[in-house]
């Protein structure tokens, strides 16, 4: 979800008014999931990189997951949507991790929409925390090298049990990657649009998901 801050500054507007109205497209892109088909959907909130931001945009960037948390977990699971998390809670403020185990909680049976929100989350953060419980279960015994494949690694993520993603889509006019979901995007496939975050609707959405429709998967194989 990327353009928020020049979305904001086309207004003449501080960078956490762009925050606030992609907080409300993603709640809108969350929505339209069901209709349009899509069972599963990962929204990129805060990556382990964004710490280098100002403290001010931080700050408020932390308040409005809290209140987007707060205000919107009852239509969520209302919805049938189970929510989950992906990235280190440990350096977030103890309210917020509260917050999101209770959503998480709450919403644990649900089937309809599985939304996925990675909040200081980093690929290769991930792949490194993974590793380290790994050689943890290796020294522990419980875990023999030679048994280590790609299902193994994949259990060990925070994704564990989620599928590998069909489709990303990057907002904003940026071709990169950008440390999301590293290894489980191997074989996405991916849509960059120049539209800003905050004008990323159901409409957008839509389109992407055509657009990808058409598209042929071989997997390293042939046609
Ligand atoms: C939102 O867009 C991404 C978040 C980290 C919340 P940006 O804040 O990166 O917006 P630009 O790139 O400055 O336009
Ligand atoms: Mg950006």
């Amino acid at each position: 979800m990327d353009g928020n801050g020049r979305w904001a500054k086309a207004r003449r507007r501080p960078r956490p008014f762009g925050h606030q109205a992609g907080a409300k497209r993603a709640r809108e892109v969350v929505a339209a999931c069901p209709d349009l088909g899509v069972k599963y959907v990962t929204l990129y909130a805060f990556s382990t990189e964004n710490w280098k931001r100002s403290r001010a945009e931080i700050t408020a960037l932390m308040a409005l997951f809290r209140h987007y948390i707060r205000k919107t977990s009852h239509e969520l699971h209302a919805e049938g949507a189970r929510v989950r998390f992906i990235g280190d809670r440990g350096p977030l403020d103890k309210k917020l991790v509260k917050l999101i185990g209770e959503l998480e909680d709450l919403t644990r049976d649900n089937d309809r929409v599985h939304v996925t929100v990675a909040l200081n989350y980093g690929g290769r953060d991930e792949i490194l925390r993974a590793t380290r419980k790994m050689a943890d279960a290796v020294k522990a015994g419980t875990l023999a090298p030679e048994d280590i494949g790609e299902d193994t690694m994949a259990s060990y993520l925070d994704t564990a049990g989620m599928p590998d993603p069909d489709l990303v889509v990057r907002t904003s006019g940026e071709s990169r990657t950008s440390n999301f979901l590293t290894w489980q995007s191997a074989y996405a496939e991916y849509e960059f649009t120049e539209t800003l975050w905050p004008d990323f609707g159901k409409e957008q959405f839509a389109q992407a998901l055509d657009k990808f429709g058409l598209r042929e998967r071989r997997y390293g194989g042939v046609s």
